[in-house]
């Protein structure tokens, strides 16, 4: 934990366009500065650098962020990483906030597990290289495999001699504590004190983002059938393996720089592909992909190609893994491998030329994948060929983007020869189930109208659904808040007899409260959450507080948002010529207004739904249940409409 105040230095010191000039070439022009964006691939600048609002936006593909998020995604840095390289850039001593003393234990104890885990890493490597038997055993094992010496070193390949206790030993003499042998499971507690858990095995170290080792995969050198072929750390303070994936510490510079990520399955096929020349490569490591992991992923790219082994088995495991991903919104494609190969033996046959010519002839998206993979089955079968089309259904219903939805109903409906609008009809529908299932927030229907709003003139960032049918206004009243929220709107009469100021926020957050609304959008809630927590004085406050946000989405959202104008109608501008208080006492209600009726449009329309399942299946008393609530919410929507006619007029 860095301390506050050591923070207010680093950020009061660092200059964005200092910073940022370490890495690109910046040309002035105007008030700000411009360059090549280095987060996608373009040949006329659209990258500029604002030293005055200390933030950077790219026109091109919307990053945005300010000094901190630079580093940190310019360097694939963690937030405390990213203010330790500028401390240092700006001589400022870093200090470390006071912490509590369960944190310093906890602390304390993982700093030891990972130094404990580090101190491994070296015995087992010294093992291979040095020792007798680790020479003939791990080495010479690895060189049989294929792998060159400077693949062995880079991953801090190593070997776990053949006795009990070996290592067990040597760390208790080294001064390790068997407290941390036995957390970080390289050693278990027996009868007769402690042995080691990963003997007579070659190591595969798991390493951090930031490259610290975390943990250990061992694989046996036996064939016997009885013995599992790898052990793995157990998870512990300092590893987690649904958060983990091997191999992301090497591959993340060139994942940020290629756009691109390979995933599979496995240690060695992540190391073959090094050696292939391929080195934006992870693996989930023997675990089915979990959200945690794609999410790591996401940081760096949204692009993700799946590798899969030639056999059938595997692949049917894996589907449900696509769809995971496509839930993420990332873009997924899909390469198989001829029967019977997987990438690490792939790789150990074929030239580095020919296992790239392979995966770009090979990379198909994951739609006519799904499709060729299950149509062989459903040739003949009119029950399985309808199977098969909710199964793409269901894939293409999970991505969050609406456009890139239709461009697969489109590929569907030609691969598989059926209507398209009958692909979309069924598409669209699955999301207004999930739209109204639980609490989950509403993702945008696929009939949901476009918003009136013009489109935002910069890609918004991508982790915001831009099409969601409430995003849209959502968006405007976190600007009017951010912009205005400390500004007074009207006074009040309160019951003492007081007059009372009403300021924007006040405003703002007692008509959505007391109608118990939520922003749907997660982002946005999430900021609005936290700005109702603060307790800063002016607008300047709030926007700086978010815009220097640890969380880098929140200060890519509060940028975006704040650069974004409002959109104007005639008569705002009519209204444009009065003063400030005016206008906004015009524009505020009318926007949440607005939002107020979004939502009550969109849940009517699922009620009326509701109604004609209810009448298909004659069930009066539910039709008769939701006429009712159906002309309630009719009524609040006349009074809502007339309030805004109010407003307008
Ligand atoms: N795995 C595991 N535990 C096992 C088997 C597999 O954790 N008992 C994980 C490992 O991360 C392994 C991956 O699943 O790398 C893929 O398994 P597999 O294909 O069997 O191993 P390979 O990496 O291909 O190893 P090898 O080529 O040496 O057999
Ligand atoms: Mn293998």
């Amino acid at each position: 934990m860095i301390d506050k105040n050591t923070i207010h230095a680093i950020l009061a010191a660092a200059d964005i366009k200092d910073v940022i000039g370490d890495f690109l070439t910046l040309k002035k022009r105007g008030a700000n500065y411009w360059a090549c964006c280095p987060f996608h691939g373009e040949k006329t600048p659209s990258f500029s650098v604002s030293p005055a609002k200390g933030i950077y936006k790219c026109f091109g593909c919307g990053v945005a962020g300010n000094v901190v998020s630079f580093v940190m995604a310019h360097e694939s840095l963690t937030y405390v990483e990213a203010l330790k390289y500028l401390a240092r850039k700006y001589n400022i001593e870093i200090r470390e906030r006071e912490l509590t003393p369960e944190e310093q234990k906890e602390n304390n104890n993982r700093e030891s597990m990972m130094v404990l885990s580090s101190y491994a890493q070296d015995y087992f490597s010294e093992q291979l290289w040095v020792s007798p038997a680790g020479q003939a055993i791990g080495l010479s094992y690895f060189r049989e495999r294929g792998f060159s010496d400077p693949v062995i070193r880079k991953f801090q390949l190593g070997y776990s001699p053949d006795m009990r206790t070996a290592f067990s030993d040597m760390a208790l003499k080294a001064g390790y504590k068997k407290e941390f042998l036995v957390a970080t499971g390289l050693s278990i507690e027996g009868d007769h004190g402690l042995f080691d858990r990963f003997a007579g095995r070659v190591m595969f170290p798991i390493h951090s983002l930031s490259g610290r080792v975390i943990a250990f995969g061992a694989r046996t050198l036996r064939q016997d059938k009885n013995v599992a072929k790898y052990l793995n750390s157990p998870e512990s303070e300092i590893y987690s393996k649904t958060f983990v994936l091997y191999g992301i510490f090497q591959a993340k510079n060139t994942i940020v720089r290629s756009q691109q990520c390979y995933l599979v399955e496995g240690y060695t096929d992540v190391i073959s592909m090094h050696q292939a020349g391929i080195e934006n490569v992870v693996a989930s490591s023997g675990t089915s992909l979990t959200i945690e992991q794609i999410r790591l992923i996401k940081r760096f790219t949204p692009n993700v190609t799946v590798l899969y082994d030639g056999d059938a088995a595997g692949i049917k495991a894996s589907l449900r893994g696509i769809d995971m991903l496509l839930e993420e919104g990332m873009n997924v494609k899909v390469a198989l491998f001829p029967d019977g190969e997987d990438p690490d033996s792939f790789a150990r046959k074929h030239s580095s030329s020919e296992f790239e010519t392979f995966l770009k002839d090979n990379e198909q998206d994951f739609i006519s994948f799904k499709t060729k993979l299950l149509s062989n089955a459903a040739k003949n079968d009119p029950l399985r060929r309808a199977e098969l089309i909710k199964d793409v259904v269901r894939s293409i219903g999970a991505i969050p983007d609406a456009i890139t939805r239709t461009v697969y109903v489109k590929e569907c409906s030609r691969l598989m020869d059926i209507d398209e609008d009958v692909l979309m009809r069924e598409v669209a529908k699955l999301r207004r189930e999930k739209l109204y299932d639980g609490n989950r927030p509403p993702a945008p229907a696929g009939e949901t109208p476009t918003p009136e709003t013009p489109p935002p003139s910069v890609p918004l960032p991508g982790f915001i659904e831009p099409n969601s049918y409430f995003a849209s206004s959502e968006e405007e009243i976190i600007y009017y808040l951010l912009k205005y929220g400390t500004n007074p709107l009207f006074t009040r009469i309160g019951e003492d007899n007081e007059t009372h100021i009403v300021n924007v926020s006040e405003y703002i957050m007692t008509e959505l409260l007391n109608d118990d609304l939520k922003f749907t959008n997660l982002h946005y809630r999430q900021l609005f959450e936290e700005y109702a927590g603060l307790t800063e004085h002016d607008n300047q406050a709030y926007i700086k507080h978010f815009i220097h946000h640890p969380d880098a989405r929140l200060s890519t959202l509060a940028i975006h948002i704040m650069d974004k104008l409002p959109p104007l109608t005639v008569e705002d501008y009519i209204n444009s010529t009065a003063p400030e208080s005016l206008q906004l006492l015009h524009t505020i209600p009318k926007v949440i207004l607005v939002y107020k009726s979004r939502i009550i449009e969109v849940a009517a329309k699922s009620l009326m739904q509701q109604q004609l399942d209810a009448q298909t299946a004659n069930d009066k008393a539910q039709v008769q249940m939701l006429s009712e609530r159906i002309a309630q919410l009719h009524e609040t929507r006349t009074r809502l409409s007339k309030d805004l006619k109010r407003l307008i007029f």
